[in-house]
């Protein structure tokens, strides 16, 4: 039987696409200059011009109270978990304050929550134990627009006979052809792995619509939301995906990996690990000593954007309500800065942008954007491109990131994938004008 499926990318759709309400303009303006106050790396320089931080996709700085709370940690409360004594105890209680904070972070409970070294080892431990129970005649389904972490560990498991499938894009867009994918799910699907935004040309998929999806036919849904995390407000109840894994160093925090997985299947499934560890759940998939401090420094990075979120909405009466109100201004502020930057570029004759430039069609994409000169001289590859402006003071990245099925399905790999500008909600409208300034002269527009 053919699934029924709309296609939520077709244009007469995507124009009806209404703004989710958490992401309306009606939200309050984001104080840029209190949120570069709590951000020591912005005032740096490089060369006498002030550092542009464009890197945000590679990683985030971090405000001055995760700094404080890694050295606290390291200065009164260093310890392993479960001694008969005073540090222990607070470290276990660290621990149990920052499973609650990404709990309200992702909207689930604090049982539901794994802190790991990245996503990457998150998602290889999780594809294992997932793989334990699949064999030939079991298929799962990636995207040609993911990160390869959500990629290789599941075409890993082909050497256990697992078939993997693959959804293809649209090129000209770079958006996911989501018919083509629907049309490759079938009762053998087992697990369908999908990114909530690429990390590469900025598209958001229809996350929630792809879980439903796969649940009809029976498959599980693993998220990777490592690059729509500090754009986007996320809601695992909402898309009810099965599992979701994101890095905190992403969101303005340290570098750690977070796993959302549903607790029913934190339960049932059984993981790889050595015998004296628990059987509770969550503690069962978090193997040997976590890092502590960088733990203490989850719980700040969630007071951080939790304070952002009370300065819009102080009568926020949650954690939550408060967390979903500084996305408010941090989708309102990206946005100010996307349109800018997309239409500054686009009269750029010499320069290409990958993904949507349909302002019509912005909401479903994030500011990260991917570009590449026309016709290329050898002085104005991605590498050369983002040499030029770091010397500059301006950090961009070039390259391939890790979404290398991207690259090699739009064929510039061999050429040096794309020059990859970042920006996140402490960049500013200034900075993006010194950017396109910068890079019309580099061009020689
Ligand atoms: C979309 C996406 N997924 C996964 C990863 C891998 O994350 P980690 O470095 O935490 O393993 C990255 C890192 O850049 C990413 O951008």
């Amino acid at each position: 039987m053919k699934h029924s499926w709309t296609d939520p990318w077709e244009p007469a759709e995507r124009r009806r696409y209404v703004i989710p309400a958490t992401e309306t303009a009606a939200s309050a303006a984001l104080d840029i200059a209190w949120v570069r106050s709590q951000f020591p790396a912005l005032a740096q320089t490089v060369s006498g011009h002030p550092a542009v931080f464009f890197d945000g996709p590679g990683g985030t700085q971090v405000p001055q109270r995760v700094i404080d709370a890694i050295s606290d940690y390291l200065r009164r409360d260093n310890a392993n978990t479960d001694g008969a004594y005073s540090t222990s105890r607070r470290t276990n209680a660290m621990l149990a304050s920052a499973r609650a904070a990404m709990a309200d972070f992702l909207n689930c409970s604090a049982d539901e929550i794994v802190f790991g070294q990245n996503m990457t080892a998150l998602t290889y431990a999780m594809s294992r134990a997932i793989g334990r129970d699949l064999g030939p005649g079991d298929e799962i389904l990636v995207t040609r627009l993911d990160h390869d972490a959500n990629v290789s560990p599941w075409l890993a498991l082909e050497e256990k006979g697992v078939m993997i499938r693959w959804a293809e894009i649209h090129a000209d867009d770079c958006t996911l052809d989501v018919e083509d994918l629907a049309e490759k799910l079938n009762s053998k699907t087992r697990l369908v792995a999908i990114g909530y935004a690429s990390n590469a040309v900025g598209t958001i998929n229809p996350v929630k619509e792809i879980v439903r999806v796969a649940h009809s036919f029976g498959a599980l849904a693993y998220v990777d939301a490592v690059h729509y995390a500090p754009h986007g407000l996320i809601d695992v109840a909402a898309l009810d995906c099965d599992f979701l894994v994101c890095s905190t160093y992403k969101f303005y925090g340290p570098h750690m990996g977070v796993l959302y997985g549903k607790r029913e299947h934190l339960a049932r499934l059984r993981p790889y690990k050595v015998r004296p560890l628990t059987e509770a759940v969550p503690l069962r998939w978090e193997w040997g000593t976590l890092n502590h401090e960088c733990i203490a420094g989850i719980t700040a990075c969630v007071d951080y954007i939790t304070d952002l979120g009370r300065r819009n909405h102080s009568e926020a009466a949650t954690r939550r309500a408060a967390i979903i109100s500084a996305f408010e201004s941090i989708h309102r502020h990206e946005h100010l800065l996307m349109n800018r930057l997309i239409a500054g570029l686009s009269e750029i004759p010499q320069l290409k942008i990958y993904g949507i430039t349909d302002p019509s069609c912005f909401a479903w994409r994030c500011p990260t954007l991917a570009l590449r000169v026309v016709n290329q001289a050898a002085d104005q590859t991605p590498l050369a491109l983002a040499t030029k402006l770091g010397d500059r003071g301006i950090f961009t990245w070039d390259g391939n990131y890790y979404a290398l099925n991207l690259t090699e399905r739009l064929d510039v790999e061999k050429s040096g994938g794309f020059l990859r500008i970042g920006p996140v909600h402490y960049n500013t409208v200034e900075e993006v004008d010194r950017l396109l300034g910068v890079l019309r002269e580099i061009v020689g527009a």
